[in-house]
């Protein structure tokens, strides 16, 4: 199996890196030049491929001969990264590729999402301040995911709660719709987050989703497993 990451060097690209290494995979790295040096405690056990992760002839090159592609999507600046990002892998990885692509759950794919306030001030407060002061813009993850969800491509697209640090607890617990009781915690450690990207690549029942994660040992995913005779398996509202 030869994966591409693309966003390796970051936080949750690094875990996706360790875990995909793990699971015995070949791993190619796609980064920004100045931060392949952050890759350096992997050198000799993967492949790096410098460059912007929307650049075309970088991803190309990166996700050649490769059965999964996963993409940190990260709606940095205003320019459009996160859309050029996902428009590269899409054009360009080989067909019938599984292709993992990551965002937050203000993503949604058929508008049956149902958010709380908090979320909804922080799209609708930050996004348009991030975008003024020209640090990011989220309607760029918006257009990237909903280029994904246009695809004929294997994809899933991986939303992930609000994340913190710290040691994996095990694959995260999934659902169809924000606001449904299982994600109520909307707390997943990173590290887990990395780990249910990687999983995706070899799990068919993922493809077509846009799952909600959280952790597996947060209380609302614990109330879950109680209250359906222990099973923490995915749910499908
Ligand atoms: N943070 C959260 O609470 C949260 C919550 C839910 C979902 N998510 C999702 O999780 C994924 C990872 O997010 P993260 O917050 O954990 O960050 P992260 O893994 O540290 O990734 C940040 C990425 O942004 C890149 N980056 C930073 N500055 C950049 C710039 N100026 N231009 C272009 N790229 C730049 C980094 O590349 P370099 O290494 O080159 O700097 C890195 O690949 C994203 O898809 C995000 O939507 C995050």
């Amino acid at each position: 199996m030869k994966v591409c990451i693309v966003g390796a060097s970051g936080k949750l690209g690094q875990y996706m890196v360790r875990h995909a290494l793990e699971r015995g995979y070949e791993v190619v790295g796609v980064c920004r030049e100045e931060s392949v040096e952050k890759l350096d405690a992997f050198k000799g056990l993967i492949t790096i491929v410098p460059g912007a992760t929307d650049d075309a002839e970088v991803i190309k090159r990166a996700v050649s001969g490769c059965d999964g592609v996963l993409v940190v999507l990260v709606p940095r600046g205003v320019h459009g990264y996160s859309t050029g990002t996902a428009q590269a892998v899409l054009d360009h990885a080989p067909a019938g590729a599984r292709l993992i692509f990551s965002c937050g759950w203000h993503i949604t794919l058929d508008g049956r999402d149902v958010y709380s306030w908090k979320l909804k001030a922080l799209v609708n407060v930050f996004g348009p301040l991030a975008r003024l002061a020209r640090f990011a813009d989220l309607d760029d993850q918006v257009e990237a995911c909903r280029r994904v969800f246009a695809s004929d491509s294997r994809w899933t697209v991986v939303r992930g709660s609000d994340l913190e640090e710290g040691e994996s607890q095990g694959l995260p617990v999934w659902s169809r719709h924000v606001g449904d009781p299982i994600l109520k915690s909307n707390i997943t450690r990173r590290v887990d987050f990395a780990l249910f990207m990687v999983a995706a690549i070899e799990d068919d029942e993922l493809v077509h989703e846009a799952p909600a994660i959280v952790g597996c040992r947060t209380p609302s995913a614990l109330a879950h497993a109680a209250a359906t005779g222990g099973s923490v398996s995915p749910i499908s509202a």
